[in-house]
């Protein structure tokens, strides 16, 4: 018999169970159905590891970090330095005084456009970003609009979130002073091709800001590889805990740019009269870091690590390809982005149905997916909707999983039809 081929018949890449088996939280039954869990892109599940790295840190090592001369302080700032260590391999940084940790890549975009807007941006200065922006990478750069008189300039997209360089290029005028893009979109998941885009910027003297709170997740990063200026991440996205996050820094614009707080921890003098900073990453760290949290994300890239950022990215695009095949087969069902090489992430709706009633009535069924604008008002209202909902998927993320989501979908269709 000749059938087509489906993702579902490919050899699984990973025991996916031994996995789950991993994250406690999937075993939940809420309204004592098994948990779907698909909203992994606004926050993923945490592994065991990460749970049980914060409580050992908690019960045997605490303490606050740096300049502490007791076992504690020692033994609380090699855990959080050793975290920084993790985050500097993840993206292959050359060196951990490359790594900031910040609150969340909201933080870290934040600072950067703060520090660089103060230094480099006047009225009329030109900052380039793209319609397919998260508003964390879209609203700190209005507010160099609106205190400063900058000029944001957009990069037009398509609707699988697809520019042209050529047009790219034709944006950068000798005012452009930055451009901050996403490294995947959180809606239609198309990965943005850095390298070739830090390439022209470069030509023209422009540095680069990555927001890679998706990318970071589901792609390969090489901040040196990508020549990158800036690199954003977020850490309860990558399974680490949340109010964690990190921004890579070029060195040479972290020891030229001014500091974004100010506080204990960041300074070299203070006196009635002066102030003098410290060295980078302490300059951009006022005040007590998140100490725990990071430790937390050290042990979520660890974890990460362990399980193949290759064999994840390759279960993933499976699950993908399997979600965007049953999806697309139901009638009445628009998905916004169909880019072949996108990431785990599905925008949908359906015709004569509100998206969050659909999120609504398919959470009865223990399904779990976002609803809403995604943060990304300018790409919706480019595929002139106001919301949509959004499955997104994980690495412990089932085919069977993507079944019930339909089954669910099809459901929801019968009662708004
Ligand atoms: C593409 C993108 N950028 C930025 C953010 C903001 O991340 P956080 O809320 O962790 O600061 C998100 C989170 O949804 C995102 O998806």
């Amino acid at each position: 018999m000749n059938r087509t081929f489906s993702p579902r018949d490919a050899a699984p890449v990973y025991d996916v169970e031994a996995i789950r088996r991993d994250f406690p939280i999937l075993a939940e039954r809420p309204y004592g159905k098994p948990l779907v869990y698909l909203d992994n892109a606004a926050s993923a599940q945490k592994p065991r590891r990460v749970i049980e790295r914060l409580t050992h840190f908690y019960e045997h090592e605490f303490a606050n970090v740096h300049r502490g001369l007791h076992y504690l302080a020692n033994a609380s700032t090699e855990a959080f330095e050793g975290a920084r260590e993790s985050v500097r391999r993840f993206l292959n940084a050359e060196s951990t005084e490359e790594i900031i940790f910040t609150r969340g890549a909201t933080e870290g975009i934040n600072m950067v456009a703060s520090s660089y807007g103060l230094a480099h941006i006047d009225e009329g200065d030109e900052i380039i970003l793209s319609l397919m922006e998260h508003h964390s990478n879209i609203v700190p750069w209005h507010f160099l609009r609106e205190r400063k008189g900058a000029v944001i300039k957009w990069i037009e997209v398509d609707d699988d979130g697809f520019f042209s360089l050529e047009d790219f290029e034709k944006l950068i005028t000798p005012r452009t002073k930055i451009v901050a893009l996403t490294h995947m979109s959180n809606v239609v998941a198309r990965p943005v091709p850095i390298a070739e885009i830090v390439k022209i910027a470069h030509a023209h003297d422009v540095p680069v800001l990555v927001d890679g709170s998706q990318g970071a997740v589901h792609l390969d990063v090489d901040v040196r590889a990508l020549d990158v200026d800036f690199y954003v991440i977020t850490g309860h996205k990558l399974y680490g805990p949340t109010g964690i996050g990190a921004v890579y820094g070029k060195r040479k614009w972290l020891e030229s740019l001014p500091p974004f707080a100010g506080g204990g921890e960041m300074i070299e003098t203070v006196t009635r009269e002066t102030v003098t900073y410290g060295v980078p990453p302490q300059r951009f760290e006022a005040g007590t870091p998140p100490i725990a949290q990071a430790v937390g994300l050290g042990a979520a890239l660890e974890y990460m690590e362990n399980v193949g950022r290759g064999a994840i990215r390759a279960h993933e695009s499976v699950l993908t390809r399997y979600a965007h095949e049953r999806l697309s087969a139901m009638p009445g069902l628009r998905v916004y982005g169909r880019a072949m090489d996108k990431g785990p992430i599905l925008a949908f709706n359906m015709d004569d149905a509100h998206a969050h009633d659909i999120a609504t009535v398919i959470d009865r069924a223990g399904v779990a997916v976002r609803a809403g604008t995604h943060c990304a008002q300018p790409l919706l209202s480019h595929f002139g909707v106001s919301s949509s909902c959004r499955a997104s998927f994980a690495m412990y993320n089932t085919l069977g999983e993507i079944d019930r989501l339909a089954e669910a979908l099809e459901r929801a269709r019968a009662l708004f039809a």
